[in-house]
């Protein structure tokens, strides 16, 4: 397994590019089951997550055809075998968002046999919002062998009104499943509670150009016209707002400037604001046609400050930002208070900042962070996306060395990771474990 050895303490400078964002991206790609012409995307990144699901929409019929467009990579996906419905259990269990497939296989193919995902590191993770808002559509829905098995007994999907609001808010990928099956319902869908996510924007954006009839995406109130059928379509996807809020910290933890191309500031609103509080200043550089993709420069010359952060559904605080900010938060002046609202148990990373030298009590699903003069190098363990970014971050202003056990994690969301921190001026090298017990022995 690989790991990532850090020497912090480096200032960092340069420019970098945000890449196509992941979460955005999954249920694009599953989108491409809705009909059997090309979809043909721009800015998909190489992660492992997204791997996956090609490898899932593969075993779906899904055909994928990659030619780089202007050096930015362009994947072309097309439903050409429509017969399988099964995702099978070897495929979701490595990666939860798989169930994204539901919606569009359910609505097209008539019926849909997916593995229904465990829990993972971060919490219990629930798909009830999911299933209630099928039914509500019409679909009947069972358990077998640890499958969800959906059919339509009326033979194709019914508008109605859709809830999808839980007791941590709407859900993400439970809006874009009932949107995605929603647009081949027959009459109106309204969807009550939506996440208003940028990435259910940038779905609706797709399904609006292969032909959907959506009003309200972005808003709490989704309207959804069923049309009989959907075509081919070209889409650009958006930029990766926490890998932006990664890279935003990396810069104020280590008190440098850098500057970040393609970065979607007006979807960032809830982080740039905790940012200047906390002293790291963004100043959006040039004019830039697309408000989602402008370039900015990210500085920080001063002691940072602690702040309350409360994670939220958007447009409030997102909680894949909630690791990072935390460990830039343990050199702050003062008491930080970071409030957990979507999923409480997110706090694995506190244990492995604590080795590092972190002061962070936890109680329940807040914690307050004390800030200390220094963090100091040492072996920690990456525990899930995030956290292990959490981690990274930390180890940029640690003294000495910091090895970071399982970065597979890492690479599930974050493209070439150590490659740009790199170019930037961090000492980051990724290693066998092997190798980094020869690194480590070797610099004493
Ligand atoms: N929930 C339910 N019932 C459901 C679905 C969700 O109670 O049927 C609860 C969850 O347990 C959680 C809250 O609702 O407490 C919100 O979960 P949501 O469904 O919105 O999460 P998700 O759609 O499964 C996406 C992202 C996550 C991100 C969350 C919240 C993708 C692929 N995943 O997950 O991203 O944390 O929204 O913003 O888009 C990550 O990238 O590291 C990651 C975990």
């Amino acid at each position: 397994m690989d790991v990532f050895v850090i020497e912090g303490g480096r200032k960092l400078d340069g420019r970098v590019r945000i890449n196509g964002s992941k979460n955005a991206a999954l249920p694009l790609m599953a989108a491409a089951l809705l009909c059997d012409r090309p979809i043909s995307f721009q800015d998909i990144p190489d992660l492992s997550d997204i791997r996956n699901m090609k490898r899932l929409l593969a075993e779906l019929g899904v055909s994928a055809n990659e030619d780089p467009v202007n050096g930015l990579p362009r994947l072309t996906l097309q439903a050409v075998d429509e017969s399988e419905i099964h995702a099978r259990y070897e495929i979701v269990r490595t990666m939860r968002a798989s169930i994204c497939v539901l919606g569009p296989l359910l609505a097209r193919r008539g019926s849909a046999r997916v593995s229904m995902p465990g829990g993972c590191a971060i919490g219990q993770r629930p798909v009830d919002l999911h299933l209630r808002g099928l039914e509500a559509l019409g679909a009947k829905i069972e358990l077998d062998g640890g499958d969800i098995v959906a059919t339509i007994p009326a033979g194709r999907l019914r508008g109605t009104t859709v809830f999808m609001g839980g007791p941590f808010g709407s859900t993400v990928l439970g809006t874009a499943n009932i949107l995605s099956a929603a647009v081949l319902a027959q009459g109106t869908t309204t969807i009550e509670c939506a996440a208003c996510e940028p990435e259910i924007v940038d779905l609706a954006k797709l399904l609006i150009s292969m032909g959907a009839k959506i009003e309200g995406a972005g808003s709490p109130r989704i309207t959804v016209h069923g049309v009989d059928q959907l075509g081919g379509a070209e889409h650009t996807v958006m930029p990766d707002r926490i890998e932006a809020g990664t890279f935003m910290c990396a810069a104020g933890i280590t008190k440098s400037t850098i500057t970040l191309d393609n970065c979607p500031l007006d979807a960032m609103m809830s982080v740039t604001d905790r940012l200047d509080a906390i002293g790291v200043h963004i100043d959006p550089v040039g004019s830039g046609d697309d408000p989602l993709s402008r370039s900015c420069k990210v500085s920080c010359d001063e002691q940072m400050h602690s702040v309350q952060i409360t994670t939220q559904p958007h447009p409030g605080f997102p909680t894949d930002l909630q690791a990072q900010f935390m460990a830039m938060l343990c050199l702050a002046n003062g008491n930080a208070v970071i409030t957990e609202k979507i999923f409480p148990e997110r706090f694995l990373h506190v244990a492995e900042l604590a080795r590092m030298g972190a002061s962070i009590t936890r109680m329940g699903a807040t914690a307050v962070v004390t800030g200390v003069k220094e963090l100091t190098g040492a072996p920690v363990m990456a525990s899930d996306l995030r956290a292990s970014a959490g981690l990274v971050i930390a180890a940029l202003a640690a003294r000495g060395t910091t090895v970071i056990n399982r970065v597979y994690h890492i690479d599930r969301g974050y493209e070439q990771l150590e490659l740009r921190l790199g170019e930037l001026g961090a000492s980051i090298a990724r290693a066998t474990e092997e190798e980094a017990a020869h690194l480590i022995a070797a610099n004493g």
